[in-house]
């Protein structure tokens, strides 16, 4: 993989995706999407992590955005394909089949608190800022923030956020939901890499299922949400794992999952 803007590297199956492009505060210029697309593409692929971790690289920044020089003379049509792509980019995310852990280690703005929303948890360091702050531009979130937001957070703070374009702490954060731990800085990584390990250690079709079951059930009908539920719920019986799982717990021994 040729990557340039983007660094991977892989330990005990966990993934560790670091965006690098500190002189620009990680923004999301095309040759970061394009790393990306490539690099999630190859992990969804060769599945050899069972969780990753997301983050930025420097102390200042996760992602200040979408880059914001590089929107300048799009036409209307361009900006809505690039909002096209790049919401793309983040539902492919979304949907891996193993859990993603945004480490907010610096600003999240824009489509770098898009990026994050897109993932499963969002650990933070305490100095961390975040925010939606397109209105300032004379824009909307276009990589899904009004929609993830809104999911989680609910409509009335997710209006607080997007249409007053401030840029909120990392403790209204947590307090708020977004994020689930915050951290002094140094020890953001190792909170983040020791809540992979755990997750590396579950049986990663469950993990997958409990991913589908929420994102996808939770926008439909109760009813609807409960069926996808015992469908897959039925379908971890067709799987080895749920026979180690269950055999570790009568002979009181952690499971060794394969992920068949
Ligand atoms: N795009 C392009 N370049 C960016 C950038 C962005 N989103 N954010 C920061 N940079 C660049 C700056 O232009 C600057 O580059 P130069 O040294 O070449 O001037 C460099 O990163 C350092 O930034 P600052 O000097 O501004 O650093 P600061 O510490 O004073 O401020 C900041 C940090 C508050 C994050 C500020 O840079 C900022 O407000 N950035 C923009 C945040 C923003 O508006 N994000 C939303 C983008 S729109 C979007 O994301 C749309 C969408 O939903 C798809």
């Amino acid at each position: 993989m040729d990557l340039k803007s983007v660094r991977y590297s892989v330990e005990n199956k966990v993934g560790t995706i670091t965006i690098a492009r500190p002189e620009a505060m990680n923004a999301l210029n095309k040759q970061v999407l394009t790393d990306l697309r490539v690099l999630l593409h190859e992990l969804d692929q060769k599945r050899e992590v069972r969780a990753c971790i997301l983050t930025g690289e420097g102390e200042k920044a996760f992602v200040a955005g979408a880059d914001i020089k590089e929107m300048e003379g799009l036409s209307p049509a361009q900006a809505r394909e690039m909002a096209v792509q790049g919401q793309a980019l983040m539902q492919k995310i979304e949907d891996l089949p193993f859990p993603v852990i945004a480490a907010v280690n610096g600003f999240a703005l824009g489509g770098g608190l898009e990026l994050a929303l897109a993932c499963d948890f969002m650990l933070a360091s305490n100095k961390a800022k975040w925010g939606l702050p397109e209105v300032t531009l004379g824009l909307i979130p276009g990589y899904g923030g009004t929609q993830r937001l809104s999911r989680n957070l609910g409509r009335a703070l997710a209006r607080r956020v997007a249409l007053s374009g401030e840029m909120f702490s990392a403790q209204q954060g947590y307090e708020w939901g977004l994020f689930t731990q915050l951290c002094e800085p140094a020890d953001l990584m190792p909170a983040a890499r020791k809540l992979a390990g755990v997750l590396a250690t579950r049986a990663p079709m469950a993990m997958a299922w409990v991913k589908e079951a929420i994102n996808h059930g939770s926008d439909r009908t109760q009813a609807e949400g409960l069926k996808l539920e015992s469908d897959l719920f039925g379908r971890t019986f067709e799987t080895k794992d749920h026979l180690e799982g269950i055999k570790a717990f009568v002979e009181k021994r952690p499971a060794d999952f394969q992920g068949h």
